[in-house]
């Protein structure tokens, strides 16, 4: 969701209004990829990195969430959204402890979307929480013996599908530590269309981009 606080600045406003016009328009973007037919929507709302951030943009980042799953509760229900937090949620204040927690419990159930919110979340963290997960799993079990898949099924979006669409918004053309793993075969989209401005369109015109690729998954057209 990048580019809320460059849309800010150039309203010379706080970037922190950016963060909040960027959250304000989550919910129609879920209910359009939950109308398409989409399964899994992660949206990377905080990274490993962003604890560098002013202290007060941190805080805001934390509130804006908060804030998020204590309004949308509702429509999530209605919409059949499920809550998933991916990333090590340990060092969040305990009321967002307590709120996401409750949400992904109050979810559970929910099979229309699953909503997946990267928070606190590094694709390498990821990589190596999963090593560390599988060799709790299989204790005196040499590493050579791990496979793809074993490995897959230790990540946070274990269960889940690959990423199709890797969309990036706000000019830059990375990665920057998202879903490293999980990338692997997707078709990514860059734009420069600033998050605050990614509304239901701007989604639409990524699908049909997506639409037109040929995914050869490493092999060759038929
Ligand atoms: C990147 O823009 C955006 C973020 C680091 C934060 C995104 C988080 C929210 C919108 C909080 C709400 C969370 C949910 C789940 C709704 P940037 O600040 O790097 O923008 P810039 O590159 O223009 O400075």
């Amino acid at each position: 969701m990048d580019g809320n606080g460059r849309w800010a600045k150039q309203r010379h406003m706080p970037r922190t209004v950016g963060h909040a016009k960027g959250a304000a328009g989550v919910r129609d973007l879920v209910k359009a990829c939950a109308d398409q037919g989409v399964r899994y929507l992660t949206l990377f709302a905080f990274s490993t990195e962003n604890w560098g951030r002013p202290s007060d943009e941190v805080s805001t980042l934390m509130g804006l969430f908060i804030q998020y799953l204590e309004k949308e509760m509702k429509a999530m229900q209605a919409e059949g959204v499920r809550l998933n937090v991916l990333g090590d949620i340990s060092a969040f204040p305990a009321e967002l402890q307590q709120r996401i927690e409750a949400t992904q419990n109050a979810t559970v159930h929910n099979h229309t979307i699953t909503l997946n919110v990267a928070a606190n979340y590094g694709g390498r963290w990821d990589i190596v929480n999963a090593v560390q997960r599988w060799s709790a799993a299989n204790p005196g079990v040499s590493a050579e013996n791990m496979t793809e898949p074993d490995l897959a099924q230790h990540l946070s979006t274990a269960g889940m599908l690959d990423v199709d669409l890797l969309i990036r918004t706000g000019g830059e053309s990375r990665i920057s530590n998202f879903l490293l793993w999980q990338v692997a075969y997707a078709e990514l989209y860059f734009t420069d269309v600033l998050w605050p401005d990614f509304d239901t369109l701007q989604l639409q015109q990524a699908f049909t981009w997506f639409a037109s690729r040929e995914r050869r998954f490493g092999t060759v057209a038929p």
